[in-house]
């Protein structure tokens, strides 16, 4: 392309894609300024080539937008005297207004007034950073504009949440697909753009030695735990709409589990891999609510300091039933995992901040052992796979030991393995997620029949009034004590600070 100033790299990895323009619908919004243009902007400074137009209902212009880009990206720590340069030759603004039909025609003048000024050959990433209410109006202006076509390809992202059930995600994929086949479309679970989640295929598929045991005949139970520490900060309008069901169970730990659960797919292909995903999602038993536990924080301690309830949140009715835990009991119906429970738990304002999956296998057939467990000189656990994907990602296979004391003695010990030690940082989901979009793999984006099986599988979470109690729990500990109900000995992490769990 043209003359734009490249930004100085910052990785020895070179990244490489077709230079293209990256158009942002929802371009002033927190999600954009977060996470989408720090992302963008280390791509180019590793050798990306991209011009950015943002589009927003703000009546402002160029100068406005690169002053917002610029101070999302020094939020974001990238501090580069040349920033300002390429802000100000690759990032355009234009605002729509309302979105009638003309904001969406002079939308496209200005996309191929750009690309005529850089020489763009035609390339082009539709973005909707967009509340879901949005979106439909958004993909009707972009198709009866004829932005769903242009001289190169044309790949429309879609953020999470696609829908808010499953009636209203078909809908969207009927509207969708009016004017864009399925390949064009990447829909965004920002979980599937994190390493240690694409690392689940590599350690299932490229390691004979866990596949051979992967199995209802070796593994007992599998626990999936997404514990967060921060409440719903400033997000109480869209939080309280939504749930923890639709925020994280329904994608992310729909998206674990299915990764987990999956059968060895004939190729390392998009449509291989989301077929055999689907298929996990179609063989879970439907819900039985009696497996079901779901909380709501109230105020307590963490990191020190006092929080306030869930109700206290701004824009958050102080009578809401808004579930913000949830933990589940599963069963998938199938060869490989029939009679394995798979545990799914995630809440707001837990003890500490753990995203992990657990492994447990069957003990040893025959106890030979036995009499030191009467003794008690065994200090020793079930063998388990400990995959941490956030934070201080990797994982620890634990195994008992014979400790070297005069008396016989077993003890648990741990093979351990991270990330950090091999490899250093790890890049940011969205960096990775860019790549694909760019390059055009969709394996790491959700298609339209998985959004679709994963709403109709949790559809009797969404019921209003919930279908089961919200319990309520403490801010900084493990969710409500109910939970014990489904499983008397999750896995948790140690709490990092003295005052949670209470
Ligand atoms: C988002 C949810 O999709 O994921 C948030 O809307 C949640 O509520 C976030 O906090 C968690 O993402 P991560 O990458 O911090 O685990």
């Amino acid at each position: 392309m043209s003359d734009e100033k490249a930004l100085k790299p910052d990785t020895p990895e070179e990244v490489r894609f077709p230079d293209h323009i990256f158009v942002i619908f929802g371009a002033t919004g927190d999600l954009v300024e977060r996470k989408l243009l720090p992302a963008l902007c280390r791509l180019m400074r590793s050798g990306g080539r991209s011009v950015i137009l943002g589009v927003a209902r703000a009546d402002t212009g160029d100068a406005e937008f690169r002053a917002l880009a610029l101070d999302a990206m020094k939020k974001a720590g990238i501090d580069d005297e040349s920033l300002e340069d390429w802000c100000a030759e690759a990032m355009y603004y234009q605002g729509i207004g309302e979105g009638d039909a003309a904001a969406f025609e002079a939308v496209r003048r200005r996309i191929e007034s750009i690309e005529a000024d850089h020489g763009l050959g035609g390339d082009r990433v539709i973005y909707l950073a967009l509340p879901p209410k949005a979106f439909a109006s958004t993909i009707y202006g972009l198709g009866a504009a004829g932005l769903n076509v242009a001289p190169g390809w044309v790949r429309l992202v879609v953020e999470k949440p696609f829908g808010d059930d499953l009636e209203s995600a078909r809908g969207l994929n009927a509207q969708v697909h009016q004017y864009f086949t399925e390949s064009q479309v990447y829909r965004i679970d920002h979980y599937l753009g994190k390493q240690t989640v694409q690392n689940l295929l590599v350690f299932r598929f490229s390691n004979a030695l866990f596949e051979s045991v992967w199995n209802r005949e070796r593994i007992e139970r599998v626990e999936i735990t997404v514990a967060e520490k921060i409440g719903i900060e400033d997000r109480g309008h869209y939080y309280d709409g939504a749930g923890v069901v639709r925020d994280m169970i329904q994608n992310h730990l729909a998206q674990l589990m299915t990764l987990v659960a999956m059968e060895v797919p004939p190729a390392f292909t998009a449509d291989a891999i989301r077929r055999e995903k689907i298929k996990v999602l179609d063989s879970v038993r439907p819900l039985n609510v009696e497996g079901v536990v779901l909380g709501q924080y109230t105020a307590g301690r963490l990191g020190g300091e006092a929080v306030q309830s869930y109700r206290a949140e701004a824009d958050v009715p102080s009578d809401s039933d808004t579930p913000t835990f949830a933990a589940l009991r599963l069963s998938i119906d199938n060869w490989r995992w029939q009679g394995v429970p798979f545990f799914l738990r995630t809440g707001k304002r837990m003890a500490t901040r753990c995203t992990r999956i657990v492994v447990r296998f069957r003990g040893a057939p025959v106890q030979l052992f036995e009499s030191l467990v009467q003794d008690g000189r065994v200090d020793a656990s079930p063998n388990e796979l400990v995959i941490t994907l956030q934070p201080d990602e990797g994982f620890d296979l634990l195994f008992d030991v014979k400790a070297p004391t005069e008396s016989f003695k077993l003890v648990a010990q741990r093979l351990r393995f991270r990330y950090a030690d091999a490899f250093g940082q790890l890049p940011d989901a969205y960096e990775t997620l860019l790549i694909d979009i760019v390059t055009g793999d969709q394996t790491l984006f959700v298609h339209a029949d998985e959004v679709e099986a994963s709403w109709s599988l949790f559809a009797p979470l969404l019921a209003d009034p919930p279908p089961v109690p919200v319990h309520p729990y403490w801010s900084g500990s493990w969710g409500p004590e109910a939970t014990r109900s489904l499983l008397a000995t999750w896995l948790d992490a140690p709490a990092d600070d003295e005052d949670a769990a209470k």
